[in-house]
């Protein structure tokens, strides 16, 4: 019986992400270094802020994540390392740190794609999961929906044709006030529970389209002009807005969340049908990736895939947003299977990556 012990990095974005999980599904350590405090000051992700953020703290991440599953670098059975999407400065940052430790330990490498990893975490999470499934991975920069036949082999259904949903939470966050020490989507999540979600009349995106593609971009505008229209000063923090200019902006959040989430629904019942009109096996939608973590877009998924005679499988919030377990754990899936790349040289230059 093997027992592989994967270690997994993940820098693609603004959170430096380090974990161990064994062939069990167990998670051995997990360790996350966030952006949050110059996210905040600077309104987003500016690339190369963000590589010497990843820069400073990426040994002592991983370093933390070997000693809380009380291991070394020789107790591996291979390294795991997202090579993207995502910015390619904070990716290199990740990969060189790899490397090393691959090439030190004399360990083979698994190149993981972020959006995959986002997917296989939920086998990890629920271990009945077999393909194929459906999965909807909803985040900041992406809104896919794929039917997932086997390791490895996905079929896109659809993709977004301009923003992804977590875009425009982030964004109605930012135009609301909201305080964006944490990113933007909890915050509209949780300002929505006081709001009205029918007193402002959004339409439902691409609702005239067949198909399962999203477009939030048109949504994001209709959002800026009710702000716009209520004279809502996003210069004024929640805390100090007047009890009706805060109700005002509770309606907009819980308004604009109806709507976001509406559009996820029509297009993932519209995906089921498409996907078990190919694989009528199919028993599982998975929804995944940052914005998954809300619980109003769980919720209705989750009605959703009943309705369809599917069961939900969502991650718990720790593993939709950006982590270290995901990439571990997808790596650990591909190396089982013989994909995987030969230890890196000792000694390599450091731009060779
Ligand atoms: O997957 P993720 O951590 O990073 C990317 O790969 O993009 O997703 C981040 C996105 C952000 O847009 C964030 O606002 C959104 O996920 N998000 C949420 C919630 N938590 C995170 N959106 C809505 N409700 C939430 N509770
Ligand atoms: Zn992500």
């Amino acid at each position: 019986n093997e027992n592989l012990v994967v270690l997994g990095i993940e820098t693609s974005c603004d959170d430096t992400a380090a974990a161990v999980v064994n062939s069990n599904g167990e998670i051995l350590s997990q360790v996350i270094s966030s952006q949050a405090e110059l996210l905040a000051r600077y309104g987003g992700v500016a690339p190369k802020m963000a590589e010497e953020a990843h820069a400073l703290v990426i040994d002592q991440v991983v370093q933390e994540a070997l000693d809380k599953a009380n291991l070394t670098g020789k107790d591996l059975t291979a390294v795991a390392v997202t090579i993207g999407p995502g910015l390619s400065l904070c990716l290199r940052i990740g990969v060189q740190k790899a490397r090393s430790v691959a090439s030190s330990h004399n360990l083979p490498l698994v190149g993981v794609h972020h959006m995959e990893a986002h997917t296989l975490v939920a086998r990890l999470v629920e271990r009945e999961l077999q393909f194929p499934f459906m999965a909807l991975l909803v985040s900041g920069g992406h809104n896919l929906l794929i039917l997932a036949r086997d390791l490895g082999d996905y079929i896109q259904l659809g993709t977004t044709i301009d923003d992804a949903i977590g875009e425009a939470y982030d964004k109605t966050a930012k135009w609301l006030g909201l305080d964006l020490r944490r990113s933007g989507g909890p915050a509209v999540e949780e300002l929505a529970q006081e709001g009205d979600a029918k007193s402002v009349k959004f339409k439902v995106p691409m609702k005239q389209h067949k198909d399962c593609n999203f477009s939030y971009a048109g949504l994001k505008t209709q959002v800026r002009l009710a702000i716009e229209a209520k004279r809502i000063n996003a210069g004024i923090s929640l805390a100090s807005a007047s009890d009706e200019e805060r109700q005002a902006r509770a309606d907009i959040a819980a308004s604009f969340q109806r709507v976001a989430v509406l559009h996820l629904e029509e297009k993932c019942e519209r995906a089921i049908k498409w996907g078990l009109n190919i694989e009528p096996s199919i028993n599982h939608l998975v929804v995944s990736g940052g914005v998954a973590s809300n619980k109003y877009v769980r919720a209705r998924l989750d009605e959703v895939v009943k309705r369809k005679g599917l069961k939900l499988v969502c991650p718990p919030p720790s593993l939709c947003t950006d982590n270290g377990v995901m990439v571990a754990w997808t790596g650990l899936e591909h190396f089982r299977l013989g994909r995987f790349d030969p230890p890196p040289p000792a000694n390599e230059p450091e731009d060779a990556v």
